[in-house]
């Protein structure tokens, strides 16, 4: 496979024909200008569209930088946020190690352990997460946008006051990276008070879409990854994607309209299943992306997630004969880093010989193969994504199109894919309960 990802859509073909996907040509057509003119909704948060190319060397090395002193002077890296501020690093790191318990630390030995914060309200995993610092060496990133988010804000009020005992707050101002808006938010402001280094987040570069700023790189350059590749491969992806509009070439677009064109016949779930350890945490990135993005007025496909193929000995029944309201996409890669072949038993009392000789890699495509077909069969349509390989500008490449695709879907469902004012609802009622000023008395 020379090309970055390859998009394979025979298992659609029964529920949509190719007529169907060039009757939204020219509606795709006139998204992508939208896109690139800004005269689509939500444009005012469209930083991310360019980013890639527009990405200078001497903010990478700024990054890079930071990174260098983290990891001279930290065994451990603790990375604070929720949604768009968390899920982007976590599933690259996830992405070049090789499954979870490792993912946090892809270059091996020499990365400082890298642990996230600031995701749910629980005592007790913030209560094991200060003991786990106790005798540790350890650095903070404070990812917020708004600087307001109450989940990591209260994560990092318990983490600067142990650090600053730990090491005193001369100490604690270097060991605090924060990651924000470069003008407003509480953050900003303490920031300022404080001297903290800092990164910033455009402005015009929303949560769930900033994972190739800062907000990502920084954590991906402590875990020893190439940053700058990781941009290359974004930026292939921009120029190709941005050139060509067309449904034949453009395939970020043409995974939009087969989605939108699934969910008009109602398949209003999508069930983005990973094949590979290492991809479990882009999915779930990507089912932040798509959920928040698309998820509003009333439309919107609901993405789910799985990993294959454990969860075919759960969700697969499910997949295989519940409501006909699914369809899936897979999410795979080409080839694995460390390729191991069954061994062969003298005795076979395993019945595994059939086996022998075969790579885990050729077992898991069969496997990959027979779920397509059983599930197609079933009445799930399906398309599978093959990324190359788990290179930092596969990883890169792979990021961009998913936001490509997503905002494509977006604007073809004529919502606006980049703002999210349905998740304020449980926070003004979370506010009210805790008689937050401003917010009114408990009911
Ligand atoms: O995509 C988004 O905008 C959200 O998911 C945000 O990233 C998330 O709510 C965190 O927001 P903030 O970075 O302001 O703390």
């Amino acid at each position: 496979m020379n090309k970055a990802l390859d998009l394979n859509t025979q298992n659609i073909e029964d529920f949509v024909t190719d007529d169907e996907i060039a009757g939204l040509q020219s509606e795709v057509s006139r998204c992508h200008k939208d896109l690139e003119e800004g005269e689509g909704r939500g444009a005012e948060f469209l930083g991310w569209l360019h980013l890639p190319s527009v990405t200078k060397s001497e903010e990478l090395t700024r990054i890079q930088k930071s990174a260098d002193w983290i990891r001279d002077n930290c065994e451990v890296f603790v990375s604070i946020g929720i949604g768009g501020s968390y899920l982007g690093a976590k599933a690259a790191l996830n992405f070049a190690g090789s499954d979870v318990s490792k993912s946090f630390s892809p270059s091996g030995g020499d990365s400082p352990h890298i642990l996230f914060s600031g995701q749910n309200i629980s005592s007790d995993s913030l209560h094991d997460l200060l003991e786990s610092l106790e005798n540790k060496k350890f650095c903070l990133n404070v990812i917020s946008k708004s600087g307001t988010t109450t989940e990591p804000a209260i994560a990092f009020r318990f983490l600067k006051q142990f650090m600053e005992k730990k090491f005193g707050s001369e100490e604690a101002r270097k060991r605090i990276f924060v990651t924000t808006d470069p003008d407003k938010g509480a953050l900003r402001q303490l920031t300022e008070e404080e001297g903290y280094p800092c990164f910033e987040i455009p402005g015009n570069v929303g949560g769930r879409y900033s994972v190739l700023t800062p907000v990502g790189l920084l954590a991906m350059a402590v875990a020893g990854m190439d940053i700058a590749e990781v941009i290359a491969g974004a930026r292939d992806c921009e120029q190709s994607v941005t050139q060509n509009s067309s449904l034949d070439q453009n395939l970020a677009y043409r995974f939009a309209v087969i989605r939108n064109l699934l969910y008009q016949k109602g398949k209003t779930i999508e069930l983005m299943a990973a094949f590979h350890p290492a991809l479990q945490t882009m999915v779930e990135w990507w089912r932040q992306l798509a959920g928040e993005s698309e998820g509003k007025e009333g439309k919107g496909i609901f993405p789910a997630t799985a990993e294959y193929t454990a969860d075919l000995h759960s969700l697969g029944q499910w997949v295989q004969e519940g409501n006909r309201i699914i369809f899936e996409t897979f999410l795979r890669v080409a080839t694995s880093n460390h390729p191991l072949e069954v061994p062969e038993s003298p005795d076979d009392r395993d019945g595994l010989n059939f086996l022998a000789g075969k790579t885990l890699d050729e077992i898991n495509e069969k496997a990959w193969q027979g779920t397509a077909l059983a599930h197609l069969e079933g009445g799930v349509p399906n398309m599978t994504l093959t990324v190359k390989d788990r290179s930092a500008h596969t990883l890169g490449y792979l990021f961009y199109f998913f936001q490509r695709a997503v905002a494509m879907t977006g604007y073809l469902m004529n919502v606006n894919p980049f703002d999210q004012p349905g998740v304020e609802f449980y926070k003004t009622n979370m506010f009210r309960l805790l008689n937050k000023p401003g917010y009114g008395k408990e009911k």
